[in-house]
This record gives structure tokens, sequence and C-alpha cells, in this order.
């Protein structure tokens, strides 16, 4: 890959963006890059957790490129919308647990593909916010969605409308990132979640995403049907039964990757 490094630990992979010259600014030839690694080339038989953050201390993604942006027409630039958002559904149906590591700036369509990540961990040094509004623009790869849905609309609109950056502290303060970390901790403590996440039950893991993400587009009562149906499933897998007989043996249960069913 041109714009992306990817690297595996076991089940756990870490892809990086690399474009250092535009503090990691997306174009349309990286962004097609991101979209046909996680479309096509993620080697998902074989992968459970996914770290998603930046090369070096200074940026994880501060968006769309502005210089390309510009040159666009209104179609190339609903074309390009239309490729964020795929991103962005992506990373969020993805069969695998997408951590972002916010390592330096997440802005614009950067902040909008970490919020489609399972979950945000954020460098102490880190800053965040969608500017969209400072360049005559909104957001467009979600952000007026999911951050509405992340720290609830009357946030999201004190940080839409004032185009401001938030510090990683006050991100945490919203609920917008799970937890802060020194910058040379981020990925060591990425990894250790993702160590936590890989011993349990594969499948158990997939389903609970699933119930929560397509819960979270429901009503209460669907959603409850939603997750008995899920949980049922759970149970049925050999996983369930590897799980509790250890449990009443008194040790680890030893899940396998991919889970047999
Ligand atoms: N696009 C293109 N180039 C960018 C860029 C961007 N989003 N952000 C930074 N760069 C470039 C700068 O132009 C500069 O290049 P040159 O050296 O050639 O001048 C280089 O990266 C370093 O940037 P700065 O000199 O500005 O670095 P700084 O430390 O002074 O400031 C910053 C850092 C606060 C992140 C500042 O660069 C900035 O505000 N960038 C723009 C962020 C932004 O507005 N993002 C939203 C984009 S719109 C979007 O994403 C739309 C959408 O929803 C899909």
């Amino acid at each position: 890959m041109e714009y992306f490094h990817f690297e595996k630990k076991d089940t756990v992979g870490i892809l990086s963006i690399h474009r250092p010259e535009v503090l990691n600014a997306l174009n349309r030839a990286s962004l097609e890059e991101l979209c046909r690694f996680l479309e096509d080339d993620v080697p998902r038989e074989n992968l459970q957790v996914l770290i998603l953050t930046g090369v070096g201390n200074k940026a994880f993604i501060v968006g769309a490129d502005i210089k390309e942006m510009n040159g666009f027409s209104p179609v190339q630039m609903l074309a390009f919308l239309d490729l964020g958002q795929r991103v962005t559904f992506l990373l969020e149906r993805q069969d695998l647990i997408c951590i972002a590591a916010i390592n330096g700036y997440a802005l614009g369509g950067g902040l909008e593909i970490a919020l489609a990540c399972d979950f945000i961990y954020a460098s102490a040094t880190a800053k965040l916010g969608l500017p969209e509004v400072t360049l005559g623009l909104i957001p467009g790869f979600g952000g007026t969605q999911r951050l509405s849905r992340a720290i609830g609309s009357r946030k999201a609109k004190e940080m839409i409308f004032t185009g401001r950056m938030i510090t990683a502290d006050e991100a945490y303060a919203a609920g917008l990132v799970n937890r802060v970390i020194p910058p040379d901790q981020l990925i060591p403590s990425s990894l250790e979640t993702a160590q936590w996440i890989v011993q349990n039950s594969p499948i158990a893991v997939l389903e609970s995403k699933r119930a929560i993400n397509m819960g979270t587009q429901m009503a209460l009562y669907e959603a409850m049907e939603l997750e008995k149906q899920a949980c049922t499933v759970s149970f049925a897998t050999d996983d369930r039964r590897k799980g509790m007989e250890a449990f009443i043996q008194k040790r680890k249960p030893q899940f396998r990757f991919p889970s047999s069913s």
C-alpha cells in the first residue's frame, strides 16, 4: 500500500496512515486505498482486532485533503463523500473490533473515521474537532450524525458550530474517547485491550457488536428481541459450551478463532 502501513501481531492488526507532508490528510487516492483494504484486503480469516492510527505523534488524520478538495466540482465532491461514508460503514460493519488510536490531530474526516470505529483511545496530546464550518462546509463523512449519537446533539452542535478543537481530556469528559493515554503508551495500551478482547469467544464478541450497532438504530422493544436472538445464537455455539465448562472446572477457556458453531 502507498499511504497505509499494515502490521499484524497474531490476530491483532495495526493499520497506520502515512502522509506526513500533509499531516495525514486524506486525498481521494488514500481514501480509495483505505476503502479497498477494508473491502477486500483485510486478512479476515485470522484477524480479530484492527487498530487504526497515524504514523508519528503529530496527526491521526487531519481530515479531507483541502487542497485537492478545493478543485472538485460538486459532482466530484458527492463521489468523494460517498467514498468517505462507505469507508465509515465498512469500519462500523467489519467482522472485527476496530479501535481508533488517536495519536495527534483528528479533525474533520479524520474524527469522522474514528467515530465509525468501535471505540476510541486518545493520546494525551491529541486534539479533536470538526472544523468544516471554518471552511464553509459541513461534516460529510457522518460527523453530524455519529458525533450527535456519541455525545448528544447539544455537545455535538457546540463542537460543529464553533469548529473549535478540543483536547483529549475534554473529549474524555464528553464521552467521545474511552481513555486518555500518554503518547508513548497509546499503541501498547490499545494492544493490551486487544489482548483482552481476543481471549474471549470471537463469535460472542461479534454478536455483541452486531447487537449494539443494530440495536442503537431500533426502538427498545425490537432491540431487545434482537438481543434475545443474538444471545440464543451464541448459546448454541461450541464457544459457549467451552466457556461454561471451563468456568465449572475452574480453568480458563481456550477459544479458537474463527469460532466453530
Ligand atoms: N488538507 C491538506 N493539507 C493539509 C491539511 C488538510 N486537511 N491539514 C494540514 N495540511 C498541510 C498544510 O497545508 C501544511 O502543508 P504545507 O507545509 O505545504 O504548507 C502541512 O499540512 C502542515 O500543516 P500546518 O503548517 O498547518 O501545521 P500546523 O501545525 O500549523 O497546524 C493543523 C496543524 C491545526 C491541523 C492545521 O494544519 C489545520 O487546521 N488543518 C486543517 C484541518 C481541517 O480543516 N480539516 C477538515 C478538512 S474538511 C473535511 O474533512 C471534510 C469532511 O468532512 C469530509
